[in-house]
């Protein structure tokens, strides 16, 4: 089936303006969950559906709301892969990669070296007073944490960092720029190199990371799927906990009363974490694509109709989360949507609750004393397919 790339019928079209859109997307969806839930937006060439139920109803559904969608940009930036394959193929490929990111593995395998890693990049930064706590704390340690995941001991920290950076630009180069592309398949061809070094290591001498899981699968899986689904994964897995712990520390920064909770209460770290995911989702929306007519929101869309499920919508929805729009620690808990639903739900889900809200935000509020926000610096929030702050520039008494 393939994409339609225009309005179905009877759909209401709504112009947005991106720069708009990632200055500040949430009065945009404010408007869209009143007035219009699904809405074709010409800009975004897609369907965009905005409130919490009909985005669960549609996670639901998957063999109707399909993640194969045509002309991603996506597949093209690293092939064929899990994210945007359904079941049964999505299911050996999460079945092959899962078992090193489960809850057990991440506390047994991973954490000492999670903790580690924060310690040594808090040394580098402690006795300077100030930082940029993104790229001097934040962006290192999510990218050298899913090094060891994935079992990528051939790459550094930095070269984790860059290679995301490059796949994420792919993923979202909507500008078609070609100098982006240059980039993206300049880092493909350094991760499948990568990867198949590794692959080649753990198939003699497995290691418990991901991508000797996926060697040793007992569904096999071929080493050009292994590179493809890491490629994807070296995208997210730095970017979304990197967001996320930036999001939340500049947060609670700006709330003393919050934060003076955290302090006191170390396990309200794990709140915090879910709240801020909630509140500015790292993830905004991601596509499908219908494999049959079916009606949501009140209307009926065709086979092949685009979809973008707005979770970032979704978590600000009134009708679920009461005064959506505020940063609460005590509101009581509902499910929010920002690690997605479904089959597709992140894999890394608590490798990123446990190296942020465990590891990072505890260690950096305890070892960086009277920590605070440098006034008139320029941190603030962008994006709407992924949000998160452009810097994060604080500073400590050293004495
Ligand atoms: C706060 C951090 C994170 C957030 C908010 C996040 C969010 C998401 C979302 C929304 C999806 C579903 C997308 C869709 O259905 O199209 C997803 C999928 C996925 N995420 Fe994450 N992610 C985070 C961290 C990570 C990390 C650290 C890793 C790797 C260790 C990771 C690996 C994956 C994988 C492999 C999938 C695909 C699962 C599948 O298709 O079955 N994520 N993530």
């Amino acid at each position: 089936m393939s994409a339609l790339t225009t309005a179905a019928p009877g759909v209401p079209v709504v112009e947005l303006d991106l720069a708009e859109l990632r200055r500040d997307p949430y009065p945009a969806y404010a408007e869209l969950r009143r007035t219009a839930p699904l809405a074709w937006v010409p800009s975004i060439g897609r369907h965009l559906l905005t409130r919490y139920e009909d985005i669960v109803r549609a996670e639901k559904l998957p063999e109707v709301f399909s993640s194969r969608e045509q002309g991603s940009l996506l597949l093209r930036t690293v092939g064929p892969n899990m994210l945007r394959e359904d079941d049964p193929d999505h299911r050996r490929l999460r079945a092959a990669a899962e078992p090193p990111t489960r809850p057990r593995q991440v506390r047994d395998l991973w954490a000492a070296a999670f903790e580690r890693t924060a310690h040594e990049l808090l040394d580098r930064i402690e006795g300077r007073g100030e930082a940029a706590l993104i790229a001097d704390f934040a962006e290192p340690l999510a990218a050298a944490n899913l090094a060891l995941v994935l079992g990528l001991h051939n790459a550094s920290a930095d070269d984790i960092a860059d290679w995301s950076r490059a796949m994420m630009a792919g993923n979202g180069n909507y500008a078609d720029d070609p100098d982006v592309w240059l980039r993206a398949e300049q880092a493909t061809r350094a991760i499948e190199e990568a990867v198949a070094g590794r692959a080649e290591a753990v198939r003699r001498e497995p290691d418990g990371s991901v991508i000797s899981s996926m060697v040793h699968a007992a569904d096999p899986v071929e080493v050009a799927e292994i590179q493809n689904n890491i490629k994807f994964i070296i995208g997210g897995g730095v970017n979304e906990p990197r967001d996320v712990f930036g999001v939340g520390a500049w947060t609670l920064l700006q709330r003393p009363e919050a934060l003076e909770r955290v302090l006191k209460d170390p396990a309200s770290w794990k709140r915090a974490f879910e709240e801020t995911a909630r509140w500015i989702s790292p993830i905004g929306m991601y596509p499908r694509q219908l494999t049959q007519d079916h009606e949501i929101a009140g209307v009926t869309l065709p086979a092949g109709s685009r979809v973008a499920l707005v979770i970032a919508s979704g978590n600000r929805d009134e009708s679920v989360f009461e005064r959506a729009d505020e940063f609460d620690l005590d509101r009581p808990h509902r499910p929010h949507l920002a690690f997605g639903g479904g089959p597709h739900f992140c894999m890394g889900a608590w490798v990123a609750r446990h190296e942020v809200s465990t590891i990072a935000w505890p260690l950096v509020f305890s070892r960086l004393k009277g920590l605070r926000l440098v006034e008139g610096a320029a941190d603030r929030l962008d994006g709407w397919v992924f949000r998160g702050l452009t810097s994060l520039h604080v500073t400590w008494q050293t004495h």
